[in-house]
């Protein structure tokens, strides 16, 4: 017998899958907030699609095999790649800027530990066909409320915003090529998580730099807002035009009313290689789990899957390492009683009422159920409380003489008797 599914694969029991829709249900509402529609892509693509553009990192945890007819296949560890290749097949044909949103189930072989499966749901808003920062500020601010939504407030999370080019003007004003940029973000990245003189050491040595040069590669991880941003642009002899679309773009996010939940922070870097522009990241605000949130802007993707030259701007959310933050935050923050009513028969005699009355409340939409074998009133009243019924129906042989039920609210335990012909007017059912 096997009663243990594969590692870092989830059964969803049904509580654990209401906590799914409802966190669905919260994102899809969020989406339509901002003019979003929603689309979906197969959970298996050629393999093909993540080798050419998506880096090392995510190839390396591909699930990947050949199929019946000998294709390499994988099944999908992100959906932008997907995305870009259904935006180019239609492109001519779809009114710019698309801006399309998406829940899909993804898989990575990672290394399991806390906020990182081998499977996830994601959160995927995109805008194709924008270049302008406009566009970026968008997505942040979907981003921010995708997360707020639940209840979540500025303490409990915070959006860092960086861009790549500015970062790459910098280190290549310091001198670097473009292979010691990529190791230096390698190490910029982790300036939050590791001691910095051990990412002194190891950034020169593996990128060949005096231990001068490494402190100043690192030093662009700790530039945390625009002021700073200035600075190190006129220190590198550097023009504000570098940093002009992320400081509009932190501009924007102020003038929504956002400014308390985002920061700038060259330190972001992000793992996956294509993006060009403007990246974000959305963390806990203690930081002690992996991010909720990453995203930012593609502008090459396009061209390289699809053959079409689009700028792209978008984000993933996923669903674990938020599920865990509104569990430490917002404990509360459960889906409601799942049933309208429980409907309790006193006697046999009672059953039939209960069954007649248990299929006019269905078909007016009503979510009920009953006992389905004879037991006690008590029994009865405590299947209703563990259903997270809001009301019991209680139907006895008093009762059905003088055409009443007795109707029991289950959280403040009052009871009154109603006329069964006043029962749906009285409850709105
Ligand atoms: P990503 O940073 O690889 O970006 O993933 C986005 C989010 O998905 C992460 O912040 C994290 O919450 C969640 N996530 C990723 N891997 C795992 C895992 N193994 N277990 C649990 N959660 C995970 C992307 O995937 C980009 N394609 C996002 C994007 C869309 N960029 C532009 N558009």
């Amino acid at each position: 017998m096997q009663s243990q599914g594969l590692p870092g694969f989830r059964d969803f029991f049904p509580d654990e899958t209401a906590f799914r829709n409802h966190m669905f249900a919260v994102w899809r509402s969020v989406a339509a907030r901002y003019g979003f529609e929603e689309y979906d892509g197969p959970p298996l693509e050629p393999l093909e699609l993540y080798t050419q553009k998506s880096g090392d990192e995510i190839v390396g945890q591909l699930y990947t095999f050949a199929d019946k007819g000998g294709r390499a296949v994988s099944l999908r560890p992100e959906m932008t790649p997907t995305l870009a290749r259904m935006v180019a097949l239609r492109a001519r044909a779809l009114k710019k800027p698309i801006r399309w949103f998406s829940i899909p189930q993804l898989f990575r072989y990672e290394r399991q530990q806390r906020g990182r499966l081998r499977e996830h749901f994601q959160l995927n808003m995109d805008i194709v066909g924008e270049p302008g920062p406009l566009a970026d500020a968008e997505l942040i601010a979907a981003a921010v409320d995708a997360v707020r939504a639940f209840g979540l407030t500025d303490q409990n999370f915070r959006a860092r915003i960086s861009d790549r080019r500015v970062a790459h003007a910098l280190l290549a004003a310091q001198g670097l090529t473009d292979s010691q940029i990529a190791i230096a973000y390698l190490h910029i990245d982790k300036l939050d998580r590791e001691e910095r003189q051990a990412l002194v050491e190891s950034l020169g040595r593996q990128a060949n730099l005096s231990a001068a040069a490494a402190e100043q590669v690192l030093d662009i991880g700790t530039v945390k807002d625009l002021e700073a941003l200035r600075a190190a642009l006129a220190g590198a002899s550097l023009d504000d035009e570098v940093g002009a679309e992320l400081a509009e773009c932190v501009d924007a996010l102020a003038a929504m009313g956002l400014a308390d939940f985002v920061d700038v922070d060259l330190s972001v870097v992000r793992g996956l290689a294509y993006y060009t522009g403007i990246v974000f990241e959305l963390f806990d605000a203690q930081r002690s789990l992996r991010s909720i949130c990453g995203g930012g802007r593609y502008d090459g993707l396009l061209k390289v899957l699809g053959g079409v030259d689009l700028p792209a701007t978008g984000f993933g959310m996923g669903d674990v390492v938020l599920g865990e933050v509104i569990k430490q935050h917002c404990p509360s923050t459960q889906p409601g009683p799942q049933l309208d009513a429980f409907l309790v028969a006193v006697t046999a005699e009672d059953l039939p009422h209960v069954l007649r009355l248990a299929h006019d409340l269905r078909e007016r939409g009503r979510a009920v159920e009953f006992a389905l074998k004879q037991q006690s009133v008590t029994k009865q009243f405590k299947l209703a409380a563990a259903r997270s019924a809001r009301r019991a129906v209680l139907i006895g042989p008093d009762e059905r003489v003088a055409g009443v039920v007795v109707v029991r609210d289950l959280e403040t335990g009052e009871e009154e008797r109603v006329e069964v012909s006043r029962l749906m007017e009285d409850y709105g059912w």
